[in-house]
């Protein structure tokens, strides 16, 4: 089947469904809610829809503990509610692509509940591993959310890898057996007519051989040993060979610590092609190192090697999968922007984004800029890597201290209900939420911003439909300027006959306006400003222009 790529062109909407929109008054976002809202969606501009796991699960991990891979959650409205979606996004032109978590199941899964009392096919569908001589776990492998990778289990007498939380062990993908499930779960979805797959952490599947201790890394001990490992090409280009290449589909893998030349390996189009995107982590470490607990001053330079490192590594080979925000990671406006700048801050850093090369995402909440979480108590977080995080790292240090911690990196910050109006709940439902309400909901809500022509919301409007209508955006040639900065950043896009420059600064006071040489600024045309009138000599704080050339 020929591929068309037909990504390239759209724009993405990432939906969180326990927080998007609840449409039975229960508490907890639904499909429901997602069929009221897809006009909406819609609205922005959007062509896709990426939802995260929707299927039926004990919810250790919000629904990437994964119990039954061929259904949806009943909570969220079953297999009825979700074809009615499908069938609504389609209608409208949006593309709907699923979460694929097969890395580990949930431990509630049938197969786990096999494999643990050895019954055949399932036995080693799992990676089951006696204990060492003296009680020692079998290697020294760190789970990335709770201690380390291995839980003994009772019921079959042996340990089992979980490189998540203990409720999510690890499948052993080096079984055929297993890749055969993997293939029928993707055959299931894509003949129901969903359009693609985003593959969770799906670098980490084949372990190395004999898994071996690590004796290199200082934490997350292992994921040298487990990220792009032995098989990794071996199984992503079975699953392309027996299903995925016999769709028009498209494929984004999520990877953490991947640079663009090993993405190159997965990505670069052609007959061996793997995976269409790949989700890197390295634009979400301007403010710390590796992971949002290890913070650092957040750092423009940083930010701006990261976004044309890409840009520039990815072009004519591969296409980049462009994010600010995603269910993983705080708010993009606490973050990278300013919430004293917040209307200011929360634009500019969308056209940062909007107008490179790549196909855009927009998380839930963002487009009307939607501000990190910030509970009075601890015992508020919902989120299993928050808890853990909470109750065994720095806790020597005062009680506010760690409170902040939380504050600044827990996921929890971003997963916060939608807030759709200034009502009771912010319209996000008429029962009892399951999760807490950002209280700035009366500023920040969609209803209100629907009203303001001036709004983030008409903002994200306009930029995404300013960048589907100029071809230089899909095509043009990146070039940052002013490198140096730490303040501005500032590209341009240059196709045959049109050219754009983007200009965003990071600061919150005035910056002397610089325009890159040879772009002819009294020539262009002002397309794009979150500021009323244009300056001649200065950008004002957070200002984003785009101007552009035709
Ligand atoms: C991915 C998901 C994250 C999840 C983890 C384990 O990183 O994005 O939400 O907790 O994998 O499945
Ligand atoms: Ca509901």
């Amino acid at each position: 089947m020929e591929k068309t790529r037909w990504y390239k062109d759209r724009v993405f909407y990432q939906i969180w469904p326990r927080s998007f929109k609840d449409g039975n008054g229960d508490g907890m976002g639904d499909l429901w809610g997602v069929y009221e809202k897809l006009d909406y969606i819609k609205s922005l501009g959007c062509g896709g829809i990426w939802f995260s796991p929707l299927y039926p699960s004990p919810g250790a991990d919000c629904g990437y503990d994964i119990a039954d891979y061929m259904d949806i959650a009943p909570e969220f409205g079953g297999m009825e509610a979700f074809q009615k979606v499908l069938e609504g996004a389609h209608q409208r032109d949006m593309k709907v692509i699923m979460d694929l978590v097969v890395n580990h199941t949930s431990d509630e899964h049938e197969w786990f509940q096999k494999s643990r009392q050895r019954i055949a096919p399932y036995t080693d569908y799992y990676i089951w591993r006696p204990g060492k001589p003296g009680g020692k776990l079998p290697n020294n492998w760190d789970s990335l959310f709770e201690g380390k990778a291995w839980t003994w289990d009772e019921v079959r007498g042996e340990y089992y890898m979980h490189l998540f939380a203990i409720k999510q062990p690890d499948l052993n993908m080096d079984n055929p057996l297993v890749r055969e499930e993997v293939k029928k779960i993707l055959k299931f979805w894509l003949d129901m007519g969903v359009d693609g797959f985003r593959e969770d952490v799906i670098t980490f599947v084949s372990k190395a051989e004999g898994l071996p201790n690590d004796y290199l890394m200082p934490a997350s001990k292992g994921i040298g040993l487990y990220n792009h490992g032995p098989h990794i090409h071996e199984y992503l280009s079975e699953f392309q060979r027996d299903v995925l290449s016999h769709y028009d589909c498209v494929t984004l893998a999520e990877a953490p610590m991947v640079n663009p030349k090993i993405t190159l390996t997965y990505t670069t189009e052609g007959p061996e092609q793997e995976i269409d995107m790949m989700i890197q982590f390295e634009t979400q470490c301007a403010d710390c190192l590796f992971s949002d607990y290890m913070p650092m001053p957040f750092s423009l330079r940083k930010l701006k090697a990261a976004f044309s490192s890409w840009q520039n590594k990815l072009r004519g080979k591969s296409w980049n999968m462009l994010y600010m925000e995603n269910h993983d990671h705080p708010r993009i406006i606490s973050r990278y922007g300013s919430e004293q700048f917040w209307k200011e801050s929360g634009k500019m850093l969308a056209a940062c984004y909007l107008f490179q090369q790549g196909t855009p995402f927009v998380y839930q909440g963002q487009e009307i800029g939607m501000l990190n979480w910030r509970p009075e108590s601890p015992e508020m977080y919902e989120d299993v890597q928050t808890i853990w995080q909470y109750e065994h790292k720095a806790v020597n240090k005062p009680a506010k201290k760690r409170l902040q911690r939380l504050w600044r990196a827990s996921r929890d910050s971003a997963r916060t209900p939608v807030q759709w109006d200034d009502g009771e709940n912010a319209g996000f439902t008429t029962g009892k939420p399951w999760f807490y309400v950002n209280e700035n909901y009366r500023q920040i809500n969609v209803a209100q911003q629907e009203e303001d022509p001036d709004s983030i919301l008409h903002f994200y409007r306009k930029a995404i439909q300013l960048r589907k209508s100029l071809p230089v955006v899909r095509y043009g040639d990146y070039q940052e300027h002013f490198k140096g900065s730490g303040k501005l950043y500032c590209y341009t896009r240059t196709g045959e006959n049109q050219q754009l420059l983007v200009l965003c600064s990071f600061a919150g006071k005035p910056q002397k306006l610089r325009i890159p040489a040879g772009f002819i600024r009294e020539k262009a045309r002002l397309i794009l400003c979150n500021y009323q009138s244009e300056d001649q000599r200065e950008l004002r704080p957070y200002e984003c222009r785009v101007y552009l050339l035709d």
